[in-house]
């Protein structure tokens, strides 16, 4: 298939799925144009409510990202989450103490663009395929919460934060196993209105070759 004719199926699919117009139509969404939709509709949301997101929820998006596919199922992750306000005003002390201009953010409350959740993903310093694997189970988080309602956003920039010196007494209550480094932080919560943005993407990174 040519790349023009491949990238107008592709655009034309997102534009044809849809559950809120299967739903108007009174048809039933199907599983397919449920994935597709969570998919394509899930944004990074970088500001949230201040209620902590409900647990058994957690325990749901928790359990999806363990179901994420791992090399040889090594299951090279270990994810901490939380919601102590304490732990979260802590970390977000520190970080302003080492850069103070993060205050000056609009609505500014937290460190985890005002986050009241998160988790901590960690992978083993040495391994076959970790970060990797550590994507995935990311990724399969951030759709189960969107298919909740539940918002998230990665967070690459909290890592040197929480292997700062000041910040090691937060890092040691996460008992991460040892030979485990922090890969990254996922903020989760529930999203107030207009709290993320429409990046683009570049669709002509991937194409058939013949
Ligand atoms: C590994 C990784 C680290 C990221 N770190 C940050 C971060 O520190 N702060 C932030 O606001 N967004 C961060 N993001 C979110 C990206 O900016 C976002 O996914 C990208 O702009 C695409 O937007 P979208 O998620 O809304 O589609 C990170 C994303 C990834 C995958």
């Amino acid at each position: 298939m040519k790349l023009a004719k491949f990238m107008a199926v592709l655009v034309g699919a997102a534009a044809m799925v849809g559950c809120a117009a299967s739903e108007a139509n009174n048809e039933v969404c199907s599983k397919e144009q449920a994935v597709v939709e969570t998919i394509m509709t899930r944004r990074s949301v970088r500001n949230y409510t201040a209620e902590p997101v409900n647990r058994e929820q957690m325990a749901k998006i928790l359990e999806c990202g363990i179901y994420a596919p791992s090399a040889m199922n090594m299951q090279p992750w270990a994810v901490r989450v939380v919601d102590a306000p304490d732990f979260i005003e802590g970390v977000t002390n520190i970080a302003v103490e080492q850069n103070p201009q993060l205050k000056e953010q609009e609505g500014f409350r937290n460190f985890f663009r005002n986050a009241p959740t998160v988790a901590f993903i960690a992978c083993p310093v040495e391994s076959y395929s970790g970060e990797y694997d550590c994507g995935l189970l990311s990724e399969n988080m951030m759709l189960a919460a969107w298919s909740m309602g539940v918002g998230s956003c990665c967070l690459g920039s909290v890592v040197p934060v929480m292997n700062s010196e000041a910040a090691k007494p937060y890092l040691e209550r996460l008992q991460l196993p040892e030979g485990y480094k922090l890969q990254v932080a996922i903020a989760f919560g529930y999203p107030e209105p207009n709290s993320t943005k429409e990046p683009e993407r570049d669709l002509t990174k991937a194409y058939y070759v013949e």
